[in-house]
């Protein structure tokens, strides 16, 4: 089996669903269930036996060693993280906590695990670290794309703390050999992407009729990448990445964010248009700017491909559509979220 941190989460949850459902392999699922984390994302797998889910947090090193030693899980993929910018600057200690102290700590109860493995075992262990762009800092508008060779320049307490892990799974192979792969992908959307983020917040405010909010001039740029694609380049790197590789995961689909906005909202007019006619562009509104926002990102993604045959199969078009329809599809899981029910959910499904 292979042992997923951070599986009920946004992009953990839709690997998790995305991996049951190609392979038998199980999937022993370990996530604190902060505010972030919900089960509700994982519903169908509720009966399912190759689905193990453990209610845990990464620091927790005495849970960590039982865990390990009872399922001997043959890879580690690592998505647990705070992953809010903004909650960042406003209580950088979680990330701190979480992001460092506990990747450090996972590290080192792998680390542990993998040394007992017999050599054959141990040779083909891997721990796959997610991380993201804004490792590398910002852009400026004509600078080439962030390759894997950029210098780390991390703006953001969140970015700071991810650069930070990454530095740790760097040295824990370099120094103790660890069979480590790293992936910096850039922003991810679909389903099951949590409101507080740009994309699903457009759209269950512009459902809601409140305002949508553009921080800034809205010219900051982005490069967005559909999160099954995320999904399946995670797996080909597990598959195929050379332990100590760093590999960058990108949709090739660089966008300001009023762009973004203005496409929700166009796809918002067709499929659920407005009672008084009028375009949910209408309720755009620009706010004040996120402090430190970095300018631009960019994903040279040449590498992947080249070395690993991956390339996304979505194109922003195909994904943004896919994204919209579902949230119109699911304003249970919506309502659910917004109304911290989910939680009450959890309670009842995992009380015994
Ligand atoms: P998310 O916030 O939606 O989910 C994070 C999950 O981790 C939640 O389920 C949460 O309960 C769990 N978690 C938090 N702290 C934990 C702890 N101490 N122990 C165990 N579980 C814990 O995040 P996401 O958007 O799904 O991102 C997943 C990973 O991918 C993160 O490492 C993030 O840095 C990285 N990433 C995200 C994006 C993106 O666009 N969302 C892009 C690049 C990289
Ligand atoms: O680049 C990868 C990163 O993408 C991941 O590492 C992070 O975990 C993930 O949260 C995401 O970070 P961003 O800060 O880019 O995502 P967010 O959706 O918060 O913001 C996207 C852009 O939209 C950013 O430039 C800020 C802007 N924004 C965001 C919100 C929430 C707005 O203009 N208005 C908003 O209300």
């Amino acid at each position: 089996m292979i042992l997923v941190t951070g599986g009920a989460g946004f992009i953990g949850a839709n690997f998790v669903l995305d991996w049951l459902a190609g392979s038998d392999e199980p999937v022993l699922n370990l996530d604190k269930l902060t505010y972030a984390g919900n089960l509700y994302n994982l519903a169908a797998l509720q009966d399912d036996a190759r689905h193990v889910f453990v209610q845990g947090d990464i620091g927790d090193r005495a849970l960590l060693d039982r865990l390990l030693a009872e399922h001997r899980p043959r890879a580690v993929v690592n998505f647990a993280a705070e992953s809010h910018v903004d909650r960042s600057i406003h209580g950088p200690e979680d990330f701190i906590q979480t992001n460092v102290v506990g990747t450090f700590r996972l590290l080192e109860a792998v680390r542990h695990h993998w040394s007992g493995l017999p050599e054959a075992q141990r040779s083909a262990f891997r721990f796959l670290h997610v991380s993201t762009d804004e490792v590398y800092g910002t852009l400026e508008p004509e600078a080439p794309a962030f390759a894997e060779t950029h210098n780390y320049q991390p703006n953001s307490p969140y970015s700071a703390s991810k650069a930070a892990s990454d530095h740790l799974v760097r040295a824990w192979h370099h120094t103790y050999g660890l069979p480590v792969l790293t992936t910096n992908c850039s922003n991810n959307y679909g389903p099951f992407h949590f409101p507080e983020k740009l994309i699903p917040l457009v759209i269950v405010n512009a459902l809601a009729g409140k305002p949508l909010p553009i921080y800034g001039d809205g010219m900051q740029v982005r490069d967005w990448l559909y999160v099954r694609d995320h999904c399946s380049a995670i797996r080909r790197v597990l598959e195929a990445g050379l332990p100590g590789e760093t590999y960058n995961v990108g949709g090739w689909n660089e966008k300001p964010n009023i762009e973004i906005v203005h496409t929700v909202c166009r796809l918002l007019d067709e499929l659920r248009p407005r009672a008084d006619g009028q375009s949910y562009s209408a309720q755009i509104t620009h706010v004040t700017d996120r402090p430190g926002h970095d300018r631009r990102y960019a994903i040279d993604a040449r590498k992947i491909e080249r070395e690993l045959g991956w390339r996304p199969a979505e194109t922003f078009e195909t994904g943004i559509r896919k994204t919209v329809q579902w949230y119109l599809e699911h304003p249970e899981w919506v309502a659910q979220v917004q109304s911290g029910a989910y939680r009450e959910w959890v309670q009842k499904q995992y009380a015994a």
